[in-house]
């Protein structure tokens, strides 16, 4: 190369080394937050708050306690900041398994990651693998919101789609007891479930500030969606999920959380795929990757 004989002028030099430090050293760069899985900035209205305004102000202080709090230990983090009209609410969720100090940095990074994605939006869904985040200047506390969900399936079929519909309609039928019978900070189940071939895995959970009833219902609607939702790109896949704000399920062929296997002793009631109601019509979807061939980026 000629351009190394030819002599750098010192500004360049000066001008090359800061670059250099830059982008060696500035902590803003280094420490990106990772990219939300999935993220809506309108998701129950098209609201904006301005620069400066109190809205804002708020959800700044709302989401510094986010980031900050070392008390919350069960994964569900609940927050209001300031009067209507520029009350903000917002809610973080952990996936029921993770562990505190996991949680605490996936909700540390949502609160960074969001503004980041969604400036000067007021009503906002963000979701990770191990969390999510939501916020907007409407009330959240005890509203079931499963109108409108995320959804990513794996693009591989499994072999026998009835045994495995049978095995999961039993295994989400006991997750669903038990995740909605749990308390007021924590509404999660887990398990497995051997469709005779093989063994299916899934995770269901609410936020914990719904009620039984209201938790329970809330993963029934995800449950009968399987069948028929999302142009038939989740039924009879070997993995996918379906994330609400309020309720959300995954499954998969290889055991993704934490925790141990529950080991049942009677056999549990086989339901009947054909006894799944119809889903509700008018639903509005987000589908943000309708592709028929895609892949989980957690499995190998
Ligand atoms: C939230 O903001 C939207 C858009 O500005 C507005 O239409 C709605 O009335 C507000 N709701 C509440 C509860 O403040
Ligand atoms: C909010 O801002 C976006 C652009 O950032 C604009 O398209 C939209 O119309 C605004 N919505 C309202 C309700 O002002
Ligand atoms: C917001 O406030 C800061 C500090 O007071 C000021 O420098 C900035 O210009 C303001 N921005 C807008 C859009 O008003
Ligand atoms: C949150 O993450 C930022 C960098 O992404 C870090 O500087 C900060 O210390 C973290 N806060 C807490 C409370 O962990
Ligand atoms: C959550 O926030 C709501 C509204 O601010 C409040 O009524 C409720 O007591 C809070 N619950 C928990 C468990 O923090
Ligand atoms: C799973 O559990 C192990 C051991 O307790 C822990 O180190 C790890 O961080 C956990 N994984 C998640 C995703 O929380
Ligand atoms: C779940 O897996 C464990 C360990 O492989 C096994 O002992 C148990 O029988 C399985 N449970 C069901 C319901 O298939």
């Amino acid at each position: 190369m000629y351009a190394s004989t030819v002599p750098m002028d010192s500004s360049k030099l000066v001008l090359l080394l800061s670059l250099l430090y830059i982008l060696l050293f500035q902590p803003s760069l280094s420490a990106a937050q990772p990219n939300f899985n999935r993220y809506n900035c309108n998701f129950n209205n098209v609201g904006n708050y301005t620069t400066n305004s109190t809205y804002q102000r708020n959800l700044n202080s709302l989401l510094s306690s986010l980031a900050s709090d070392t008390q919350i230990d069960y994964g569900f983090y609940n927050l209001s900041v300031g009067e209507f009209p520029d009350r903000v609410n917002a809610f973080a969720l952990c996936r029921g398994d993770v562990a505190v100090d996991v949680c605490r940095s996936c909700v540390n990074d949502s609160t960074r990651k969001i503004l980041e994605v969604c400036p000067n939006k007021m009503d906002v869904f963000g979701v990770y693998e191990l969390c999510m985040i939501r916020y907007s200047n409407r009330s959240l506390f005890g509203v079931v919101d499963n109108q409108r969900l995320f959804y990513k399936a794996s693009g591989q079929n499994v072999l026998d789609a009835t045994l495995f519909n049978q095995a999961l309609q039993t295994l989400f039928a006991r997750l669903q007891a038990k995740a909605a019978s749990g308390n007021s900070l924590k509404k999660f189940a887990s398990g497995n479930q051997s469709t005779g071939v093989e063994t299916v895995y899934a995770t269901v959970q609410c936020t914990p500030d719904l009620s039984e009833g209201q938790c329970s219902s809330c993963l029934l609607v995800l449950f009968r969606m399987i069948t028929n939702c999302c142009n038939g790109n989740v039924n009879g896949k070997i993995g996918a999920r379906l994330t609400a704000p309020s309720c959300n399920l995954r499954w998969e062929r290889v055991k993704f959380f934490n925790g141990t296997l529950e080991i049942l002793a009677p056999p549990p009631q086989v339901l009947s795929p054909t006894s799944l109601p119809a889903p509700s019509q008018g639903r509005t979807w987000i589908v943000i990757n309708p592709l028929p061939h895609f892949d989980f980026d957690v499995l190998i």
